[in-house]
């Protein structure tokens, strides 16, 4: 799959079909994110795969009770060795092992979506009771559950802000018109087109209209 086409079918989805994921599949999924990029090449990265139901309902109780996660056949478990990084970088490493697991999670949502499947990260959860449920060392964090599995959901558009309204230029608060940008410009184009059209279907530009030229 195209590199885009895989970003945009990459949705939260919470609704998954009673199918199992093969094996082999979740072996590439793992392996992409075995290859995500981690300050110093240190890779403190563990993950862990749950399929066993009890435990599953387990962890989705512990996520605040979000039994939709259930519905999923597989969790992977992402979890922060944090101690290989802060040894090396101080203080600062408490950041870049957060952000080493969250890369090597988009990897992971990022391949399940190239092999047709589907995800969900989840961060809402009680830390200590997830540890304690897949016996994690006192001193590892988990940092995500990203469920796993074959969605039943139609694919939705995200919903984002437009990227011109979320970038600056040179400093921060300097946004530009310059329409040469691209894709800037085409995604800032495509955002005002679908605006403008839900205006027209509302009938709200005409009264705006009308309003003016009494
Ligand atoms: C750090 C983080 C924590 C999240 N926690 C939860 C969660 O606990 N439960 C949930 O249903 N979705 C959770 N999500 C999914 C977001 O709600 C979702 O990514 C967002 O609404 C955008 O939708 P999209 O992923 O379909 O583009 C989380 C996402 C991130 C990145």
């Amino acid at each position: 799959m195209e590199l885009d086409e895989c970003i945009r079918k990459r949705i939260s989805v919470k609704n998954y079909l009673n199918k199992e994921v093969p094996n082999d599949i979740i072996g590439l999924v793992l392996e992409a994110a075995s290859l995500a990029p981690s300050a110093g090449n240190l890779q403190n990265w563990k993950f862990i795969l749950v399929k066993d139901e009890n435990k599953k309902a387990d962890i989705a109780e512990a996520c605040k009770n979000q039994n939709w996660m259930n519905q999923a056949p597989a969790f992977i478990i992402v979890c922060n060795d944090e101690k290989i990084i802060t040894s090396m970088y101080g203080d600062r490493g408490k950041l870049y092992s957060t952000q080493d697991c969250a890369i090597a999670a988009q990897n992971i949502m990022l391949k399940a979506a190239d092999l047709g499947l589907a995800t969900c990260w989840v961060g809402s959860f009680d830390t200590e009771r997830i540890k304690k449920i897949l016996e994690i060392p006192e001193d590892v964090t988990p940092e995500m559950v990203l469920t796993l599995g074959y969605s039943e959901e139609k694919p939705e558009y995200h919903d984002r802000e437009p990227v011109t309204r979320v970038t600056f230029f040179d400093k921060w608060g300097k946004k530009t018109d310059e329409k040469s940008l691209f894709p800037l410009g085409q995604t800032a184009e495509k955002y005002f087109k679908t605006i403008s059209k839900q205006v027209k279907k509302q009938n709200i530009w005409e009264k705006i209209k009308s309003k003016f030229k009494k």
